[in-house]
This record gives structure tokens, C-alpha cells and sequence, in this order.
């Protein structure tokens, strides 16, 4: 690839999150979106067809056959990304797999080696890490302006009627609120203590579906950093963010999506803004193409080891809830 060559995108999956990746490359100079794969020609052709894809497939294999692609961006329900990251990274292509990258840690595995056997680049779209307002909450933060950090409080919680095929309940879909959004908490925990937790607490409404529809966390990190942290598909969750130190607090409002930052600290308020150049995919995106660009195999910001890391963590969590999904009953 020459270095003025356009990142050529492929899509995998064309369902409700795939609308706002193609919004964010809109704004990401040198990358396109050359093709889109799902499970049916039809639909992925109609697709293609109404967001101006030029070409479409039925299957990822025809897809990768047909095109010579740089990196495809993998948006199908969690038990699906699997096969499907696999298949790119052995043809040779990197991968933007959607959080979570598998729906445990075994899925996770396989895919993290596949990769690292091809030496090829591959990344769980955890697109929050990337948010430039992050950075000024880490400013914030390493200057001492609030103090030691004590606690962080996170949750991301809407609430739907209960569909039980739908993804969100259906466990064959790996289903609950846990792998959906309650990965987001756990992962602004993570990047604030730079550790996931060595103590926590699970609750859960377990519903009719036998996933998890609420869940409510109270962890403990190294050096004492305590977290509240909470997920919902059933609840409407206050969806800011809140780190509280000895000296003062940060509220990071929809704190999954952030584009705007408050400190408070000796009496005075301060709001800072970076609003997104599009909806926020832009950055992860961005990561991606300059990873590709450079040859590299994983990213620095969201390296292959968080994406196993919270894997592991999301396997305990719903093993102390009982949530086993059909397609891992009897594995160990
Ligand atoms: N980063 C974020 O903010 C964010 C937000 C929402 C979702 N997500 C993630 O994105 C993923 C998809 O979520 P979604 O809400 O977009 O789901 P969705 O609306 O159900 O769409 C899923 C898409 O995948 C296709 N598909 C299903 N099974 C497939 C298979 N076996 N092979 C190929 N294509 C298949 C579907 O095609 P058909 O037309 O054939 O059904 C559909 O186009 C999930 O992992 C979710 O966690 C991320």
C-alpha cells in the first residue's frame, strides 16, 4: 500500500450501529468503506445501495475473495464476530471488531491468537477510550486538581420492552446488559485505575430470558480506588460519569459518548468541550487507519491484552449472576 493510497474498508454486519461508523468516515480523510458483507445477498445489496457501498456480498468469504481490502469492520450480534474476525485476519486483513469482541473469553482467545498468528492488526471497537475529552479529564486528573481519586460512579442503562429474540434478551444472541453497555463502566473504571478490580460485588435482575437485564457492581482497585458501577437494557440509567477525589470531582455527562468534561474544585467550576467532528467513531477509526498505515498489529490505546482482560471479567461477572449462554453449556 502506498502511503496516499485510501484505507479501503469492508463491513461486515449492516444493522443498527452500522449507520453511525459509515457517519464517522465521512470525516476520516484517506479511508472508505469499499464493500459490505451479511448473511443475505438481498439485504446487503439494498444496503449497499442506500448508503452508496459500492459492491456488496452475501457471505464474508465471497467478500474477501472479491476484494482487496484493507481492514473490515466487524458489526454483527457478538456470537457472530468470531467466525468472521478470524476469517479476515487469516486472509490477511486487520479487523475493528465490535465490543465485545466475543462473547467470552474463550471466543476472545481465539481470535486474539488467530491475529497475533497472522501478524495482523486487530482491535475491539472500544470507541470511548478514544474520545479527546479523555485526555482532559486525564490532565485534570494528573495535576492533582481534584486530589486523590476515591471513586468513580458510571452506569449506561435504557430501557426497552423485553423482546426475547432480540439480541439484548435472546441468549443464543449472547443477550443481556452486561456485554452490551455494561462493558462501557467497567471499561471507564479500567482506564481511570489502570487495572480492572481486585474486589467487587455483582447484582443482576436475571429476567425471563435468563440473561442479565440490571446489574449493579461495587468494586474495589489496586491502591484502593473504589467504583459504583451499573448496566441496564430494562432501567434508565443516569448515564453520567463521576470521579470524586479528596479535592473535588469530574462529571463526564453520557459519559460513553463524552464530548464535554465539568470539574469542580476549591468553589470554582470549569467546562471544558471537544466536540466530536462527527459521532464519536471518528477517533477509533482514525486508530485503526494509522495502525494499518504503520504496519502495526495492535493498538497501544486498546491493546488485544484489555480485550482479554475484560473478557475474563465479564465471564466471572456472569458466572457469579448465573447467566451461562446455551452455546457454552457443557464447555468448561
Ligand atoms: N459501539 C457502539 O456504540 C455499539 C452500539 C450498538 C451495537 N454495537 C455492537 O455492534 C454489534 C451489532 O449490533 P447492532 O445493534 O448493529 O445489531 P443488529 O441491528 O441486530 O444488526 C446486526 C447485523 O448483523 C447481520 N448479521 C447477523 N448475523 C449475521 C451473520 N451470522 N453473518 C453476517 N451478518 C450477520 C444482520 O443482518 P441480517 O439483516 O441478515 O439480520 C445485521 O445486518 C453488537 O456486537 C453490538 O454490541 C456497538
Amino acid at each position: 500500500m502506498r502511503d496516499t493510497d485510501d484505507i479501503r474498508f469492508g463491513m461486515v454486519g449492516h444493522g443498527g450501529i452500522s449507520g453511525q461508523f459509515l457517519g464517522a468516515m465521512d470525516v476520516v480523510e484517506d479511508a472508505h468503506v469499499a464493500a459490505v458483507a451479511g448473511r443475505n445477498a438481498d439485504r446487503a445489496h439494498a444496503f449497499a445501495e442506500s448508503r452508496g457501498i459500492a459492491s456488496s456480498y452475501g457471505s464474508v468469504g465471497e467478500m474477501l475473495s472479491a476484494e482487496r481490502l484493507d481492514a473490515v469492520y466487524i458489526c454483527t450480534p457478538h456470537p457472530y464476530h468470531e467466525e468472521a474476525a478470524i476469517a479476515c485476519v487469516d486472509a490477511g486483513v486487520a479487523v475493528l471488531v465490535e465490543k465485545p469482541i466475543a462473547p467470552n473469553l474463550a471466543g476472545a482467545t481465539r481470535i486474539v491468537e488467530a491475529a497475533r498468528d497472522a501478524g495482523v492488526f486487530a482491535m475491539e471497537a472500544m470507541w470511548t477510550r478514544f474520545l479527546p475529552i479523555y485526555e482532559v479529564v486525564r490532565r485534570w486528573i494528573d495535576e492533582g486538581l481534584i486530589g486523590d481519586v476515591r471513586l468513580v460512579t458510571a452506569a449506561f442503562g435504557f430501557s426497552v420492552p423485553v423482546m426475547p429474540e432480540h439480541r439484548l434478551f435472546n441468549p443464543e444472541l449472547a443477550g443481556g446488559s452486561l456485554l452490551d453497555v455494561g462493558v462501557y463502566p467497567l471499561t471507564i473504571a479500567h482506564w481511570l485505575y489502570g487495572s480492572h478490580p481486585v474486589e467487587y460485588g455483582a447484582l443482576a435482575r436475571v429476567g425471563e430470558t435468563n440473561v442479565d437485564e440490571i446489574v449493579s457492581i461495587a468494586a474495589s482497585y489496586p491502591g484502593g480506588g473504589l467504583a459504583q458501577l451499573g448496566c441496564a437494557t430494562v432501567a434508565n440509567l443516569e448515564s453520567s460519569a463521576m470521579i470524586a477525589g479528596t479535592a473535588g470531582s469530574i462529571e463526564i455527562p453520557v459519559f460513553w459518548a463524552a464530548d464535554r468534561a465539568i470539574l469542580r474544585a476549591g468553589g470554582e467550576e470549569e467546562i471544558e468541550t471537544m466536540p466530536h467532528r462527527a459521532n464519536g467513531f471518528e477517533y477509533e477509526i482514525e486508530e485503526v487507519v494509522d495502525c494499518v498505515r504503520r504496519g502495526r498489529t495492535e493498538s497501544d490505546r486498546m491493546p488485544l491484552s484489555l480485550s482479554l482482560e475484560m473478557a475474563g471479567l465479564c465471564d466471572e461477572i456472569r458466572s457469579r449472576l448465573g447467566v451461562v449462554y446455551p452455546f457454552e453449556e457443557g464447555s468448561d
